[in-house]
């Protein structure tokens, strides 16, 4: 496994790879990794002949107000998590390598990035997009691989992808949880062990509204949502609702619905979500 710190040094690895015809898989990721981070990383294994992990911790998407300085950073420790995966390239490039002072493009998807998510952190999905749309044109990989944790993440790049014709496959991990449900996440480090057992009331939550929005009823699992976040000691609920998985408006009939929720535990704000499998009438 190679650490690469530079564009070109990246671009001309892929393009050795890409004459031996193997196929190259993208894991971007802003490290401090966990299992979750490392299950895109074996699937992206067990599908392509060059596995490319990028580990940026990418200001575009932090607030000012937010995380940036305080976000856990651990590169040995995730070289060596991603040497037992088996991966062969970790891009791990300095800010400027990425984002030059003079930078003058930002790439934007509208509507999906205002709510939730884009509504709470304003500039947020701006960020998230620009630096993968980078990433994407950097490595220019056959398959790019994200997790359902971040489901409007998802829903927005997505949209990137169809809509500037990136021509790559987008594949998506599910959910990696703790034992006790708690989704697992780079933030988890700013809790003690008491928080992180007070945040296994988003996964809670998610799951009392389940039933409700299976029924139809979606002011039923939102107001079910919210009464769980609020039972539990310690966590303050910012949103709990129903939406439609792709738009992230409101549920439409026959689509996917997902459960959403975001709530403060302490130092941390976190997220978490739940596909509803909705029941035959
Ligand atoms: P990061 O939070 O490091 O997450 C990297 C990838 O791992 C994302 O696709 C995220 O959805 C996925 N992931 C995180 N926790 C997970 C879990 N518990 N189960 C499954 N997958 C999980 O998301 C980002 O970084 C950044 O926004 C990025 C896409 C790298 C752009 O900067």
């Amino acid at each position: 496994m190679k650490i690469v710190r530079t564009t070109a040094e990246i671009r001309v690895l892929v393009a050795d790879a890409r004459r031996k015809n193997l196929s190259v898989g993208l894991v971007p990721t802003m490290g401090a990794l966990h299992d979750g981070h490392l299950s895109h990383v074996r699937r992206a294994r067990e599908e392509n002949g060059l596995v490319v992990v990028s580990i940026f911790v990418n200001p575009l998407q932090f607030g000012p107000s937010e995380d940036l300085d305080a976000y856990p950073r651990d590169e040995a420790g995730d070289t060596r998590l991603l040497a037992g995966e088996g991966a062969d390239l970790v891009f791990a490039p300095a800010t400027e390598e990425v984002h030059p002072h003079d930078r003058a493009t930002t790439v934007t998807v509208g509507g999906l990035s205002e709510v939730l998510e884009g509504a709470r952190r304003p500039g947020h999905f701006d960020g998230v997009c620009t630096v993968v749309a980078k990433l994407l044109n950097i490595v220019a990989p056959d398959r790019v691989y994200f997790g359902q944790k971040d489901a409007q993440q998802v829903a927005v790049l997505g949209r990137m992808v169809q809509d500037l014709g990136f021509p790559v496959e987008m594949v998506v991990g599910p959910i990696v949880r703790e034992s006790n449900g708690l989704a697992m996440s780079s933030r988890n480090a700013y809790l003690s062990s008491e928080e992180r057992k007070r945040a296994t009331a988003l996964f809670k939550a998610l799951q009392a509204g389940s039933p409700f929005a299976a029924a139809g009823d979606f002011a039923g699992a939102s107001n079910e949502m919210l009464r769980v976040l609020r039972s539990a000691t310690g966590v303050e609920p910012d949103y709990a609702t129903a939406v439609d998985a792709d738009s992230f408006g409101p549920p439409e009939p026959g689509g996917r619905i997902l459960l959403v929720v975001a709530a403060r535990v302490g130092p941390a704000r976190l997220i978490d979500n739940l596909l509803v499998e909705v029941e035959n009438t």
